[in-house]
C-alpha cells in the first residue's frame, strides 16, 4: 500500500492523542448521514478514533466526543444536524464534550457560516478533502483548546493506509473513486466532492485480498460514478499503474472476481451513460458479480432528463435495459428517481411511471426534488409546488409498492442463495440474510451459519422481507 508521508504524519498525531488520553477510557458517538460513501468515510473516522483511545457508544450522554459525518444531497439532513447541535449544547456546557462535524455539508459556505454564528461551541469543522487530517485537528482542539476549521476547495488526494473500523465482519465497502464530473443540474455532489479521481488498481486489489483473508464474503465497490473508474486518467493521460490487467471498471470487476474467498461483488452507483458493453460483458461472465444492478433513472421523460443534464433519453435508457437483460441471465434492477424537478409536467411525470411499469425494478429509491443552493436547478424559475411534488411521490410510491408485492410473489417456492448476516433486529431468535438480488430473508437457524451462504426455500413474502426455510 502506498502510505504517504502525510498519513505517516497523521499516525504520529494518533499516537500523541492516544498518549494524552491514556487511562481515561473515553467514549465517542458518531452520526452518519447520507450514502454508502459517507458510511465508508465514517468507518475510517471510527478507525482513527479507536486507535486514539476512544470507544464507541450509542449513548450521547456518556460521550466525550460527538462526531457528525454530514450529507447535503437533500435538505432534510440540515434540519437533522441543527436539531442535534441544539441537543448537544447542554452537554458542551456541562462536561465540555468535544464536537466535530465533517463531510459534504461542510463544503457549503452558508452552512459553516451558520454554525459559526449560531453554534459557536462546535470545536472542529472539516470538509471532504481533509478527512485524513482528523487526528491532527483533534490533537490541536484538545491541546490548544482552539476552534478549528479545516476545509479546502481543491480536490483532496486519495490517501492510502488510514486505519479503518468496519461495521460488519461479513460485508465490506471499498471506495474505488472519489468525486463526480457529471454536474446533473439538481445535484450538489460535484461541488462538495470535487472532480473524479480513481484509486490505483493495486491499492484496491490489495485491500480486497486483505478483506478476503479476514473472512469477508461480500464486497461493494463505491464511487459517485463507479463505471467511469480510471476514465479521467485514461482520457487525460494521467499516470496510473495497471495491475493484474486492471485499466477500467470492467477489468477491475474481472480481477476482483478472481480473488479467492470473496463470494459476492456489488457496486454503486453507475451512470447509465457510461454503462459500456465491456461492463455488461464483465457482469455476465463474472460469477461473483451479483445479478442486481443499480441503474439510476432519475426521470423517465427525455425533456426532463435533458434539463437534468443526464445525457440519455427515455428510449436510450430502455434500450440499455433491454441489452442488459438479453446478455445477463436473471438480471434484476434497482433505481433512483426524483419527482418534481423544476418544470416537470403531469404528462412528463407519466413517462417516469411508464418506465417503472416497463422495467419492473426490484427496488426504487424515491426522492422529492430538493433545491440545492449553487446548482443550476435551484436557479430554474419553474419550481414545482410542494403539494404537487408530494402528490407525485405518493403516486409513484403506490405503483412501486404494488410492483414489489407482485415481484415478491415470484420468489415464493424458489430456492435462493442467502448470505447469512446475523440475528434479526426485531426477533433475536431468527436470523437474517440477503439474496443475490439483495432481498432480505428472515429464517430460523443456528447462529454458526452467520457469515456463510446457504440455500434457502422461500416460503412467504411480507413486503419488505421474505421468509425462508433451510
Ligand atoms: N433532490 C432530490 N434528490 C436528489 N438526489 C440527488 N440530488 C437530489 C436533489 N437535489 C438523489 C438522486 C441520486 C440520489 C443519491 O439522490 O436520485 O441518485
Ligand atoms: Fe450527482 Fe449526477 Fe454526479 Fe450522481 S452523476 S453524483 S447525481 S452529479
Amino acid at each position: 500500500m502506498n502510505e504517504s508521508e502525510e498519513i505517516k504524519r497523521q499516525k504520529q498525531y494518533i499516537q500523541k492523542v492516544k498518549e494524552m488520553n491514556q487511562n481515561k477510557r473515553l467514549k465517542y458517538t458518531i452520526l452518519t448521514m447520507g450514502c454508502q460513501l459517507n458510511e465508508n468515510d465514517s468507518e475510517k473516522l471510527c478507525g482513527m478514533l479507536e486507535q486514539m483511545g476512544y470507544d464507541r457508544t450509542e449513548n450521547q450522554k456518556e460521550a466525550d466526543l460527538a462526531l457528525f459525518n454530514t450529507c447535503c444531497v437533500r435538505e432534510n439532513a440540515e434540519d437533522k444536524l441543527f436539531g442535534k447541535l441544539g441537543e448537544l449544547k447542554r452537554l458542551k456546557e456541562e462536561k465540555g464534550i468535544i464536537i466535530a462535524i465533517g463531510g459534504c455539508m461542510m463544503q457549503e459556505k452558508h452552512i459553516t457560516e451558520k454554525i459559526k454564528e449560531s453554534y459557536p461551541f462546535v470545536d472542529i469543522l472539516f470538509g471532504t478533502h481533509t478527512l485524513h487530517k482528523f487526528p491532527e485537528n483533534l490533537y490541536k482542539a484538545l491541546k490548544e483548546k482552539k476552534k478549528l476549521k479545516d476545509i479546502i476547495d481543491i480536490d483532496g488526494e486519495i490517501y492510502e493506509g488510514m486505519p479503518i473500523k468496519r461495521n460488519s465482519h461479513i460485508k465490506a465497502s471499498v471506495t474505488i473513486m472519489n468525486g463526480c464530473n457529471n454536474f446533473c443540474t439538481y445535484c450538489i455532489v460535484p461541488y462538495v466532492r470535487g472532480r473524479e479521481r480513481s484509486r490505483q488498481p493495486k491499492d484496491i486489489i490489495d485491500e480486497v485480498k486483505d478483506l478476503a483473508k479476514q473472512g469477508y464474503q461480500e464486497i461493494t465497490l463505491l464511487g459517485q460514478n463507479v463505471n467511469s473508474y480510471l476514465r479521467v486518467e485514461q482520457e487525460k493521460n494521467i499516470k496510473f499503474e495497471a495491475y493484474e490487467g486492471v485499466h477500467s471498471f470492467a477489468t477491475l470487476l474481472k480481477a476482483i472476481n478472481k480473488i479467492e474467498g470473496i463470494e459476492r461483488i456489488r457496486f454503486v452507483s453507475p451512470h447509465p451513460k457510461d454503462f459500456t458493453d465491456d461492463v455488461i460483458e464483465a457482469i455476465a461472465t463474472c460469477d461473483k458479480v451479483c445479478n442486481l444492478v443499480h441503474l439510476p433513472l432519475q426521470s423517465g421523460n427525455s425533456k426532463v432528463l435533458k434539463e437534468m443534464n443526464r445525457k440519455y433519453t427515455k428510449e436510450q435508457y430502455l434500450a440499455l435495459v433491454e441489452k442488459m437483460q438479453k446478455r445477463i441471465p436473471n438480471l434484476t434492477l434497482s433505481t433512483d428517481i426524483i419527482v418534481g424537478f423544476p418544470g416537470e409536467t403531469d404528462e412528463e411525470f407519466e413517462d417516469t411511471l411508464d418506465v417503472v411499469r416497463k422495467v419492473k425494478f426490484e427496488q426504487v429509491y424515491m426522492f422529492i426534488y430538493s433545491r440545492r443552493m449553487g446548482t443550476p436547478g435551484d436557479k430554474m424559475e419553474n419550481q414545482i409546488p410542494e403539494e404537487q411534488k408530494h402528490k407525485r411521490f405518493d403516486q409513484l410510491k403506490a405503483l412501486v409498492e404494488s410492483q414489489i408485492q407482485e415481484n415478491n410473489q415470484k420468489y415464493v417456492g424458489t430456492i435462493q442463495k442467502v448470505l447469512v448476516e446475523g440475528e434479526s433486529k426485531n426477533n433475536k431468535d431468527l436470523l437474517t440474510g440477503r439474496t443475490d438480488s439483495n432481498k432480505v430473508v428472515i429464517f430460523e437457524g443456528n447462529k454458526n451459519l452467520i457469515g456463510t451462504i446457504q440455500n434457502m426455500k422461500i416460503v412467504s413474502e411480507h413486503m419488505w422481507y421474505l421468509k425462508g426455510e433451510m
